[in-house]
């Protein structure tokens, strides 16, 4: 192997280890945000992480209510978060949640909180699920919504 090739396998594979750091560092921050959520009524607790292209990582978290629909989930707290703070191109998202702040199972997020991601991403737009300290799932937008509404 030419050393050109090798210097850029070496590029890719640091690019990887990377990209996993962050992923777990969205975990991470993922748990935290869940450890605020407002779920009273469900006492399903829920957060997300999510890193703008600016590179800060935006939290969220559900916050119910007691008329139920002016809930809001984690996610779209997180997106609309990031907003108002000016930052509207994005990476990746991790989502964590579970009964009374147990993590048991992986949380995918709900079909509007897919929309509103459709507003603000590309179909290569990552949703990393964790369901304990190590098992993993990532999907890329388009896999979770195909065919996503758009006002063309
Ligand atoms: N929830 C989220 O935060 N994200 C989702 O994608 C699905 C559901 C919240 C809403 C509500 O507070 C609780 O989970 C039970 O539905």
């Amino acid at each position: 192997m030419n050393e050109a090739r090798m210097r850029l396998e070496e590029q890719l594979r640091q690019k990887t280890l990377e990209k996993g750091q962050m992923a777990e560092r969205l975990v991470r921050s993922a748990y935290d945000a869940m450890r605020r959520a407002y779920a009273p009524y469900s006492h399903f607790t829920v957060g997300a992480a999510l890193l703008g292209r600016n590179g800060k990582i935006y939290l969220g978290c559900n916050v119910e209510n007691a008329a139920y629909s002016p809930t809001c989930c984690a996610e779209r707290n997180a997106f609309f978060h990031a907003v108002a703070d000016g930052c509207r191109k994005f990476e990746a998202i991790a989502v964590v949640g579970g009964p009374d702040g147990n993590v048991t199972d992986f949380c995918p997020p709900c079909g509007v909180c897919r929309q509103v991601m459709s507003e603000f991403c590309g179909p290569e737009f990552m949703v990393i699920l964790a369901k304990n300290s190590s098992e993993r799932k990532v999907f890329l937008l388009k896999e979770l919504l195909p065919e996503s509404f758009k006002l063309n």
